[in-house]
């Protein structure tokens, strides 16, 4: 796996302040917005692109334009939909799946709730949408459903990681045969003994959306 971390001021600066406990919800959804603005930036560094034809008002020219098939853009649900906008503001042309997962508080495990995603995924780019890589168990869990439909080329995008997480992803992504990036806009300290990143900034789902 291939570990890319976005190392720009501003994105330092934003995540500051996603960090502070005294940031409101409203607050830290637009933060997290632009956030994913940032790192999709470099996320789609490899979008797969072809030329084609068009005339400025000067003179006929070669562009580039998004290759078919679109690239699919998956956020693991629930904290995963407050990084939607602000990839696909970058990627209006991709396709949406979702994929529920959940995490059990006291074994740590992933368990997957909802799935809407194409059955083939083959010759797809993806990219996963996920803040927090505390263990790593949902995304590996995500990567391998992507995988098992076909999908050949997969990003995973994420707010803030926990070394141990990285560590436990990368082990289980090791048997796939598909390459797989990961960009993200720190790398914390550790995980907790809770699962918690630290420093991190707490239940990225409750701070986008509330305790529900
Ligand atoms: N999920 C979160 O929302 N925060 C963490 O610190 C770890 C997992």
């Amino acid at each position: 796996m291939r570990v890319q971390v976005a190392n720009h001021p501003l994105i330092a600066h934003k995540l500051t302040y996603l960090r502070d406990e005294r940031t409101d919800s409203p607050t830290f959804r637009r933060l997290t917005e632009e956030l994913v603005t940032l790192l999709a930036y470099e996320a789609t560094r490899s979008v797969r692109v072809e030329p084609f034809e068009i005339n400025t008002p000067v003179s006929p020219a070669t562009g580039i334009k998004l290759s078919t098939p679109k690239p699919l853009v998956v956020p693991i649900l629930r904290a995963g939909l407050g990084m939607l906008e602000g990839m696909v503001r970058l990627l209006p042309s991709a396709e949406v799946g979702f994929l529920g997962m959940q995490r059990n508080e006291e074994t740590l495990e992933a368990i997957t709730y909802a799935n809407r995603l194409p059955d083939d995924l083959s010759g797809r780019q993806c990219y996963v949408l996920d803040p927090m890589l505390a263990t790593g168990g949902t995304l590996a869990m995500s990567i391998q459903y992507l995988v098992d439909r076909g999908a050949d080329d997969i990003t995973a995008v994420t707010l803030l990681c926990a070394p141990e997480g990285i560590e436990a992803l990368d082990d289980q992504l090791r048997e796939l045969d598909v390459p797989v990036t990961l960009v993200t806009g720190a790398i914390d300290e550790r995980l907790n003994e809770k699962g918690y990143i630290v420093p991190g900034l707490g239940d990225a789902g409750d701070r986008l959306y509330g305790v529900v």
